[in-house]
């Protein structure tokens, strides 16, 4: 399988503050990787190197040439216009796709009916809920054909009934695409089984588990590996 991204050793330290410590980690092709761990334990820093939005302290970050690459943050932030232009504004300015403003705002009002927002595409961004906002969120991802999408704790600030709408549409959009891979952090085990094909555990910037979901949940095979990761799961039960 192809290697999208592949981190070596990447320690990232900000003054005394310690975000990853050699932590190395490749996402293929058509994975479905879930990064758990208690707050601080760098979850999001290890999005954001994979992103390219951090230069590792430390380590190596390698990247296959011209990866198309999205990522989802808890609270999607958007422009004071109405939904379509946020949508169409993203499209127009990626000039891989090379769009008219038109062509944008056709694809825009396409991008939001496939996540059901067709009706509020006039409104402005403000106005839309949290359920709302993350759903725009992932059509703007979506509509740049990511192969690679990382989501920050995509539904941690949703309601029960938005968490599982938006929940359903990454797992829609990710079963019509084997080969796009989901980095995502979660808090929520449920949605990791739901979701993930392989489940990494992050304690104060390391990784102490990686693996394939079935035996990361099998409690022998995790205290096997990590009793420190097999501890987190029995709390969070
Ligand atoms: N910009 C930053 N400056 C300083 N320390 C940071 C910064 N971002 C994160 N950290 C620290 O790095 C560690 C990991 O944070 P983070 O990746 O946000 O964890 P998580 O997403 O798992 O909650 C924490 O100790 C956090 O305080
Ligand atoms: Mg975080």
């Amino acid at each position: 399988m192809t290697v999208w991204v592949d981190l070596r050793e990447v320690t990232v330290q900000w003054g005394g503050a310690q975000g990853l410590r050699q932590v190395s980690f490749a996402i293929s092709a058509g994975e479905r990787v879930a990064l758990i761990g208690a707050n601080g334990s760098g979850k999001s820093t290890l999005l954001r190197v994979v992103h390219g939005l951090i230069t590792p302290t430390q380590g190596l970050r390698n990247c296959l040439p011209e990866l198309r690459q999205a990522m989802l943050f808890q609270r999607p932030h958007l422009l004071r216009m109405t939904a379509l232009n946020n949508m169409a504004l993203g499209l127009w300015l990626d000039r891989a796709q090379g769009l008219s403003w038109a062509q944008a705002r056709t694809q825009g009002l396409q991008a939001l009916a496939r996540v059901g927002l067709h009706a509020v595409a006039g409104q402005s961004g403000r106005t839309l809920s949290g359920g709302q906002l993350q759903r725009l969120a992932l059509a703007r991802a979506w509509a740049r054909a990511p192969q690679l999408l990382l989501l920050d704790e995509p539904t941690a600030s949703l309601d029960p009934s938005a968490k599982r709408e938006v929940e359903e549409l990454i797992h829609t959009f990710a079963q019509g695409q084997p080969d796009v891979s989901l980095l995502f952090a979660s808090h929520n085990l449920g949605q990791v089984k739901r979701l993930a094909s392989r489940v990494v555990y992050l304690e104060r910037g390391q990784v102490l588990a990686d693996l394939p979901v079935a035996e990361f949940f099998n409690s022998t095979r995790l205290q096997s590996v990590s009793a420190q990761a097999q501890a987190f799961v029995q709390g969070e039960h």
